[in-house]
């Protein structure tokens, strides 16, 4: 039983698989590996999309919770690509940010609309890319929650747990101030049956998934109303051109729409993150008086990060095959997800399922 609830903490499940193999897998993975986040990609190189980019997110500031790892370490290395002016990385550890910036520093030297093979960077922990001598010296004492490290002009990586955001809302606040795009993408999971799963457990789930992207929201809520007054008293020329909205971009997960076994705190988080996004996308357009910020929900089935790192290969392919594309998806296509809406002006409560067709299944 111990060994079932300690081996979970570390598994995952993002999206729905069926009870006999998650309770299978619990079991059956050994410990050293559940702690590994290491996850190399099996796609076929050529058979990645060649993404074109376009300098779409020229000038936009970006804050990137999760953008360590996975999904939102995609999302940072796309949006640098399309121009964005700078991404904040966020993540509870910084030595993994670092990690990742080292990544994304070499990989950003791209000119936008050149074409790259992300699969490599995108697919794996960043720490795998990690050469010998990080450009980064570890700090020599704890950084305190919120701690913002500028590691060049676009790139920035702000030390903190979103689950304890509440306890460092003033720095959230003040990084959030040049924001113009937030992605909630911190998320963790904890595979177990609702009997056996601890309070700690599901308490830490919900302060991850669901309140720390309600604080961080908060915050560039918050951010946007002081930066509006401060316009207005500034009494700029009036002009009728709208400047563009501000963006929320949540990473949910099909378990918020679609039941499996083992995960009920996690569903339960991430259909929470559901109705966040769609009463924001409301709220704000009622209480923010000319400034607009949308808010949106990409729902990914299963994609290809550390996340998903420890199933075996039989259930990688017994899950392959009950997805109507028979494979999982890459973070690069989550992160063409996240330019779409953080782009597209009308996009407001878009929900937006990436998961091969799973959710029609
Ligand atoms: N992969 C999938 O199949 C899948 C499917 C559906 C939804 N999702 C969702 O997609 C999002 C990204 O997941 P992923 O697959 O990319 O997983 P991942 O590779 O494990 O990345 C998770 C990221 O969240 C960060 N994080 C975790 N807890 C945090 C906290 N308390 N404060 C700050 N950062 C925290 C981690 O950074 P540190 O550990 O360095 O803090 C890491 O950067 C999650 O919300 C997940 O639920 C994933």
């Amino acid at each position: 039983m111990h060994q079932l609830r300690v081996l979970c903490l570390r598994r995952a499940t993002p999206a729905t698989r069926p009870s006999s193999v998650l309770l299978l897998s619990a079991h059956r993975t050994p410990p050293a590996k559940a702690q590994t986040r290491t996850f190399v990609s099996t796609f076929p190189k050529n058979a990645q999309s060649a993404t074109c980019t376009s300098n779409r997110l020229s000038g936009r500031t970006c804050m990137i919770t999760g953008g360590s790892s996975g999904i939102g370490y995609a999302i940072a290395e796309r949006f640098l690509r399309e121009g964005a002016s700078r991404v904040i990385l966020v993540g509870r550890s910084f030595d993994r940010l670092a990690a990742a910036a080292d990544t994304l520093l070499e990989t950003s030297t791209l000119t936008a609309g050149e074409d790259s093979s992300t699969d490599d960077v995108a697919t794996r922990a960043p720490e795998e890319d990690r050469q010998l001598g990080s450009r980064y010296t570890p700090p020599a004492e704890p950084l305190s929650p919120g701690s913002l490290i500028e590691s060049s002009e676009r790139l920035h990586l702000l030390v903190g747990d979103v689950s304890d955001a509440g306890s460092w809302d003033r720095e959230l606040e003040k990084a959030m101030q040049p924001v113009d795009i937030l992605i909630n993408a911190a998320g963790i999971s904890n595979s177990n049956i609702l009997p056996r799963t601890e309070p700690s457990d599901i308490s830490q789930v919900f302060r991850t998934n669901l309140e720390g992207a309600l604080l961080t929201s908060r915050a560039l809520v918050r951010a946007s109303i002081r930066s509006r007054v401060k316009t207005r008293s500034a009494a700029t020329p009036s002009t009728d051109a709208r400047p563009p909205s501000k963006c929320i971009i949540n990473v949910s997960s099909l378990l918020a729409l679609k039941a499996g076994t083992g995960a009920v705190p996690y569903a339960a988080s991430k259909a929470g993150v559901l109705g966040l996004t769609r009463s924001l996308a409301v709220e704000t357009a009622e209480s923010l008086k000319g400034v607009f910020i949308r808010s949106n929900v990409i729902v990914p089935g299963y994609i290809e990060t550390p996340m998903i790192a420890d199933f075996t290969d039989n259930q990688t392919s017994k899950l392959k095959d009950s997805i109507p594309l028979r494979r999982f998806g890459r973070p690069d296509e989550v992160a063409d997800a996240a330019v779409f809406l953080a782009q597209n002006e009308y996009a407001n409560n878009c929900v937006l399922n990436l998961d091969g067709g799973l959710s029609a299944v």
